[in-house]
């Protein structure tokens, strides 16, 4: 069967990790007989240098009409990159946003697992890491904070600037849903997290959470506030199966636990709609600092196309087979320099484009 799959490579690290995935991508295709036809989309600040805006008409109707998209990372250093002296609506970032409303990309997904190999590169005591850890940050996506009204204007002399943080009921429950569903395939286990003890949002938020729950009397729910999720992911991770949340929170979050889990290099995404299309990337940014050194780590956004070939196309054995080759990688002793063990002296570090090679021969 054939696949029209739009491809966002973008900036920083983005061109080189996107291309791993890709010849992964390629290698499943011969093995299984699929064929993956590739759309090129400017987005971000090469879209910026090339077109003066960060995501055209062009690009959004490239994207709506692929069945999925795979996409590196976007934005540049926010304090030296010229892409950070325009308005706000014109930069990198504006072109993400702009590209998961459009698509209506409500729910995104982000996995977070302690890899037995990696172990010894994550930064949490041993008596912590336990058992290790699996986890699934539900993040909502289109709402919140980041969608809100925003303006910086002088009144009494001085700049001051709002933005606004707003959630419908449907926005809530939608992404509850979701929630509970995939907690019904994994360990039946919600944490809703929010901040109800100060915000209007975030006590409707509990609200509809409950009325969904009822719907689901086998999944084991509970209500945690932010700060006290930020600590608790610290302090207990093997407690999380799906942690529920809003936009901001699930951003911050979400960064959190891939670190917990040694690398953000390691973390895939997945943003979702009501239909089988989906984004996926990398839930890492695009390290303009290491971009063109051929040392970025590829394995995330490998991950993000094996969520594509499971979440968009159903073709669970081609992604299980990405994942066993990408846990194989990890067993042979192979890292990139963001999951080097502590010691460092029993693995064999590589680089992007030899990690994609023995991810490749392991299929
Ligand atoms: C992410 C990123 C984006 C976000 C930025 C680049 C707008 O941090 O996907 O987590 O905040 O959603
Ligand atoms: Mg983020």
């Amino acid at each position: 069967m054939a696949y029209n799959i739009g491809v966002i490579r973008g900036d920083g690290i983005g061109p080189e990790i996107v291309t791993e995935a890709v010849k992964v991508l390629d290698a499943i295709g011969e093995k299984y007989g699929h064929e993956f036809k590739y759309t090129e989309i400017l987005m971000g600040g090469c879209s910026i240098d090339a077109t003066g805006e960060p995501l055209t008409d062009e690009a959004i109707g490239a994207a709506k009409s692929s069945d999925a998209v795979l996409m590196g990372s976007i934005g540049g250093n926010t304090s030296t990159s010229p892409w950070y002296k325009l308005p706000a609506d014109k930069r990198p970032e504006a072109g993400l946003l702009k590209l998961r409303k459009s698509l209506n990309l409500f729910a995104n997904l982000r996995p977070a697992y302690l890899y037995e190999e990696l172990k010894e590169a994550c930064p949490l005591r041993d008596d912590i890491i336990g058992e290790g850890f699996d986890m699934m940050i539900m993040r909502e996506l289109t709402g919140g904070l980041y969608f809100g009204e925003r303006s910086t204007k002088e009144e009494g002399g001085q700049l001051v600037a709002r933005d606004s943080l707003t959630y419908s009921e449907t926005e809530i429950r939608r992404i509850a849903k979701r929630g509970f569903d995939i907690a019904m395939k994994r360990r039946k286990k919600v944490t809703s997290v929010d901040k109800a003890n100060v915000l209007d949002s975030s006590r409707l938020w509990r609200k509809i959470v409950e009325e969904v729950a009822a719907d689901y009397p086998e999944v084991k729910y509970e209500h945690m506030l932010v700060d006290n999720c930020a600590m608790q992911l610290v302090k207990d991770p093997g407690q999380f199966d799906v942690i529920l949340t809003e936009n901001m929170f699930g951003d911050i979050l979400s960064d959190e636990a891939s670190m917990v889990t040694g690398s953000i290099g390691m973390l895939s995404s997945a943003s979702l709609n009501d239909t089988k299309f989906g984004l996926y990337e990398p839930s890492g940014g695009s390290a303009p600092d290491i971009a063109g050194q051929g040392i970025a780590n590829p394995i995330a956004t490998i991950l993000s196309a094996a969520m594509m070939l499971r979440y968009s196309f159903d073709l669970d054995a081609e992604a299980d087979a990405i994942e066993s080759a990408v846990k194989k990688v990890l067993k042979d002793g192979y890292r990139t320099v963001d999951i080097m063990p502590r010691d460092g002296s029993t693995v064999t570090r590589v680089g992007t484009v030899e990690m994609g090679d023995l991810i490749v021969e392991r299929l």
